[in-house]
Protein backbone atom coordinates (compact mmCIF):
# COMPACT_ATOMS: atom_id res chain seq x y z
CA UNK A 1 0.00 0.00 0.00
CA UNK A 2 1.47 3.30 -0.66
CA UNK A 3 -0.48 6.67 -0.61
CA UNK A 4 -1.31 8.47 -3.20
CA UNK A 5 1.37 10.78 -4.69
CA UNK A 6 -0.24 14.23 -4.42
CA UNK A 7 -0.95 13.74 -0.52
CA UNK A 8 2.98 13.00 -0.12
CA UNK A 9 3.30 16.41 -2.12
CA UNK A 10 1.20 17.80 0.39
CA UNK A 11 2.82 16.62 3.51
CA UNK A 12 5.93 17.35 2.06
CA UNK A 13 4.51 21.26 1.66
CA UNK A 14 2.61 21.27 4.82
CA UNK A 15 5.66 20.09 6.88
CA UNK A 16 8.33 22.43 4.63
CA UNK A 17 8.38 25.36 7.18
CA UNK A 18 9.27 22.90 10.28
CA UNK A 19 13.11 21.99 11.12
CA UNK A 20 12.82 18.60 9.17
CA UNK A 21 14.67 16.46 6.46
CA UNK A 22 14.46 14.20 3.79
CA UNK A 23 10.65 11.98 3.43
CA UNK A 24 9.92 7.94 3.79
CA UNK A 25 6.57 6.51 3.08
CA UNK A 26 4.87 3.96 5.39
CA UNK A 27 5.58 0.33 3.95
CA UNK A 28 3.93 -2.83 3.63
CA UNK A 29 0.99 -4.89 2.33
CA UNK A 30 -2.64 -3.19 2.40
CA UNK A 31 -3.88 -6.56 4.03
CA UNK A 32 -1.58 -6.33 7.03
CA UNK A 33 -1.49 -9.06 10.11
CA UNK A 34 -0.69 -5.71 12.02
CA UNK A 35 -0.31 -1.57 11.41
CA UNK A 36 2.64 -0.19 13.32
CA UNK A 37 2.85 3.76 13.79
CA UNK A 38 6.01 5.13 15.17
CA UNK A 39 7.19 8.81 15.96
CA UNK A 40 9.60 9.81 13.13
CA UNK A 41 12.42 8.52 10.67
CA UNK A 42 15.83 9.12 11.69
CA UNK A 43 18.75 9.62 9.85
CA UNK A 44 19.33 6.35 8.52
CA UNK A 45 15.55 6.08 7.40
CA UNK A 46 15.78 8.99 5.37
CA UNK A 47 18.67 8.37 3.40
CA UNK A 48 17.97 4.91 2.58
CA UNK A 49 14.01 5.27 2.97
CA UNK A 50 12.71 2.79 4.72
CA UNK A 51 11.02 2.66 7.81
CA UNK A 52 12.94 1.58 10.95
CA UNK A 53 15.71 0.44 9.00
CA UNK A 54 18.43 1.72 11.81
CA UNK A 55 18.96 1.20 15.00
CA UNK A 56 15.53 1.19 16.61
CA UNK A 57 14.50 -1.03 13.38
CA UNK A 58 16.55 -3.88 14.24
CA UNK A 59 15.32 -4.01 18.25
CA UNK A 60 11.90 -3.60 16.53
CA UNK A 61 12.25 -6.62 14.17
CA UNK A 62 13.31 -8.70 17.49
CA UNK A 63 9.96 -7.55 18.83
CA UNK A 64 8.23 -8.53 15.95
CA UNK A 65 9.51 -12.19 16.11
CA UNK A 66 8.42 -12.77 19.54
CA UNK A 67 5.22 -11.76 18.39
CA UNK A 68 5.66 -14.02 15.95
CA UNK A 69 5.16 -11.76 12.48
CA UNK A 70 7.32 -10.60 9.97
CA UNK A 71 8.14 -7.43 8.55
CA UNK A 72 6.35 -7.99 5.41
CA UNK A 73 3.54 -9.01 7.28
CA UNK A 74 3.27 -6.04 8.89
CA UNK A 75 2.82 -2.01 7.79
CA UNK A 76 5.25 0.60 8.97
CA UNK A 77 4.22 4.18 9.47
CA UNK A 78 5.03 7.03 11.49
CA UNK A 79 3.30 10.05 12.96
CA UNK A 80 5.69 12.09 10.77
CA UNK A 81 7.34 10.88 8.17
CA UNK A 82 10.47 13.43 7.65
CA UNK A 83 13.35 13.86 10.54
CA UNK A 84 12.92 16.19 13.43
CA UNK A 85 16.33 17.31 13.91
CA UNK A 86 17.99 19.96 16.10
CA UNK A 87 21.52 21.37 15.73
CA UNK A 88 24.11 20.19 18.32
CA UNK A 89 27.87 20.11 18.87
CA UNK A 90 30.00 16.84 19.04
CA UNK A 91 33.93 16.91 19.95
CA UNK A 92 36.33 16.47 16.43
CA UNK A 93 38.98 13.94 16.68
CA UNK A 94 41.10 16.85 17.50
CA UNK A 95 38.92 18.22 19.81
CA UNK A 96 37.62 20.96 17.43
CA UNK A 97 33.55 21.17 17.74
CA UNK A 98 31.95 19.98 15.12
CA UNK A 99 28.29 20.94 14.44
CA UNK A 100 25.29 17.93 13.52
CA UNK A 101 22.10 17.04 13.27
CA UNK A 102 20.17 15.66 16.29
CA UNK A 103 16.97 13.84 15.82
CA UNK A 104 14.59 15.07 18.06
CA UNK A 105 10.56 14.57 18.85
CA UNK A 106 7.99 15.65 16.49
CA UNK A 107 6.49 18.89 17.52
CA UNK A 108 2.46 18.91 17.81
CA UNK A 109 2.50 21.22 14.46
CA UNK A 110 4.53 18.32 12.63
CA UNK A 111 2.56 16.20 13.59
CA UNK A 112 -0.61 17.96 12.74
CA UNK A 113 1.22 18.37 9.24
CA UNK A 114 1.26 14.97 8.37
CA UNK A 115 -1.80 13.90 10.01
CA UNK A 116 -3.78 13.47 6.83
CA UNK A 117 -1.16 11.21 5.09
CA UNK A 118 -1.67 8.93 8.71
CA UNK A 119 -5.54 8.76 8.47
CA UNK A 120 -5.41 7.53 4.75
CA UNK A 121 -3.19 4.94 5.76
CA UNK A 122 -5.54 4.25 9.12
CA UNK A 123 -8.52 4.17 6.32
CA UNK A 124 -7.28 2.38 3.89
CA UNK A 125 -4.64 -0.52 5.60
CA UNK A 126 -6.70 -3.56 6.16
CA UNK A 127 -4.68 -4.39 9.44
CA UNK A 128 -7.22 -6.01 12.66
CA UNK A 129 -5.07 -4.16 15.12
CA UNK A 130 -2.52 -1.05 14.98
CA UNK A 131 0.12 -1.24 17.18
CA UNK A 132 1.29 2.00 19.06
CA UNK A 133 4.76 2.04 19.24
CA UNK A 134 5.59 5.18 21.92
CA UNK A 135 4.13 8.17 23.62
CA UNK A 136 4.38 10.02 19.93
CA UNK A 137 2.29 7.56 18.22
CA UNK A 138 -0.15 6.75 21.12
CA UNK A 139 -1.59 10.24 21.52
CA UNK A 140 -1.21 11.14 17.88
CA UNK A 141 -4.38 7.91 17.71
CA UNK A 142 -6.05 8.86 21.11
CA UNK A 143 -4.98 11.92 22.41
CA UNK A 144 -2.21 13.46 24.21
CA UNK A 145 -3.61 12.34 28.21
CA UNK A 146 -2.76 8.88 27.20
CA UNK A 147 0.41 7.29 28.47
CA UNK A 148 2.52 4.22 27.11
CA UNK A 149 3.27 3.45 30.56
CA UNK A 150 -0.01 3.22 31.56
CA UNK A 151 -1.56 0.98 28.46
CA UNK A 152 0.71 -1.07 27.24
CA UNK A 153 0.24 -4.56 26.33
CA UNK A 154 -3.83 -3.77 26.77
CA UNK A 155 -5.95 -4.01 23.30
CA UNK A 156 -8.00 -0.61 23.11
CA UNK A 157 -11.20 -1.01 21.35
CA UNK A 158 -11.84 2.62 20.53
CA UNK A 159 -12.23 5.35 17.94
CA UNK A 160 -9.22 7.54 16.75
CA UNK A 161 -8.07 10.82 16.31
CA UNK A 162 -8.51 12.35 12.62
CA UNK A 163 -7.87 15.59 10.91
CA UNK A 164 -10.62 17.69 9.64
CA UNK A 165 -9.30 20.75 8.81
CA UNK A 166 -6.93 22.50 12.08
CA UNK A 167 -9.01 20.05 14.35
CA UNK A 168 -8.90 16.68 15.47
CA UNK A 169 -12.05 14.64 15.64
CA UNK A 170 -13.27 10.80 16.50
CA UNK A 171 -13.82 8.53 14.01
CA UNK A 172 -17.04 7.00 13.81
CA UNK A 173 -15.32 3.40 13.33
CA UNK A 174 -13.75 1.95 16.29
CA UNK A 175 -10.56 0.24 15.87
CA UNK A 176 -8.42 -2.32 17.97
CA UNK A 177 -5.20 -0.25 19.56
CA UNK A 178 -2.48 -2.00 21.40
CA UNK A 179 -0.22 0.09 22.83
CA UNK A 180 3.58 -0.69 23.53
CA UNK A 181 6.79 1.50 23.90
CA UNK A 182 8.72 2.45 20.94
CA UNK A 183 11.99 0.08 20.24
CA UNK A 184 14.70 2.92 21.19
CA UNK A 185 13.19 3.58 24.41
CA UNK A 186 15.34 0.68 25.60
CA UNK A 187 18.54 2.72 24.75
CA UNK A 188 17.66 4.95 27.76
CA UNK A 189 15.83 2.16 29.63
CA UNK A 190 17.40 -1.55 29.24
CA UNK A 191 14.54 -2.23 31.79
CA UNK A 192 11.86 -1.77 29.62
CA UNK A 193 13.19 -4.72 27.96
CA UNK A 194 11.05 -7.11 29.95
CA UNK A 195 8.23 -5.15 29.23
CA UNK A 196 8.30 -5.15 26.20
CA UNK A 197 8.55 -9.10 25.70
CA UNK A 198 5.98 -9.54 27.49
CA UNK A 199 3.86 -7.21 25.09
CA UNK A 200 4.87 -9.01 21.97
CA UNK A 201 3.77 -12.27 23.93
CA UNK A 202 0.43 -11.00 24.58
CA UNK A 203 1.00 -9.52 20.50
CA UNK A 204 1.05 -12.85 19.73
CA UNK A 205 -1.77 -14.45 21.52
CA UNK A 206 -3.90 -11.81 20.56
CA UNK A 207 -3.32 -12.14 17.11
CA UNK A 208 -3.87 -15.97 16.60
CA UNK A 209 -7.47 -15.25 18.50
CA UNK A 210 -8.50 -12.01 16.33
CA UNK A 211 -10.35 -12.91 13.07
CA UNK A 212 -7.76 -11.63 10.28
CA UNK A 213 -8.55 -8.77 8.37
CA UNK A 214 -11.40 -7.74 10.17
CA UNK A 215 -11.89 -4.45 12.33
CA UNK A 216 -14.65 -4.10 15.71
CA UNK A 217 -16.77 -2.38 12.89
N1 LIG B 1 11.49 5.68 14.77
C1 LIG B 1 10.32 5.77 14.14
O1 LIG B 1 9.32 6.05 14.75
N2 LIG B 1 10.30 5.49 12.83
C2 LIG B 1 11.39 5.12 12.14
O2 LIG B 1 11.30 4.86 10.95
C3 LIG B 1 12.60 5.04 12.84
C4 LIG B 1 12.63 5.32 14.15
Amino acid sequence: MRIPDELAEQGKKRIAPYPVEGFVHGSGPEYAKVMLVGEAPGETEIRNGIPFSGRAGNELMKFLEIASVTREEVYITSAVRSRPYKWGEKNGPDGTKIKRKYNRAPTSCEIMAHAPLLDYEIEHVKAPVIVALGNIGLKRLIGKENKVSELHGKLLEQPVLRLNGDQYEWTEKEYWIFPTFHPASIFYNRRLLELIHSDMKNLCELLGNLPMNEQPR
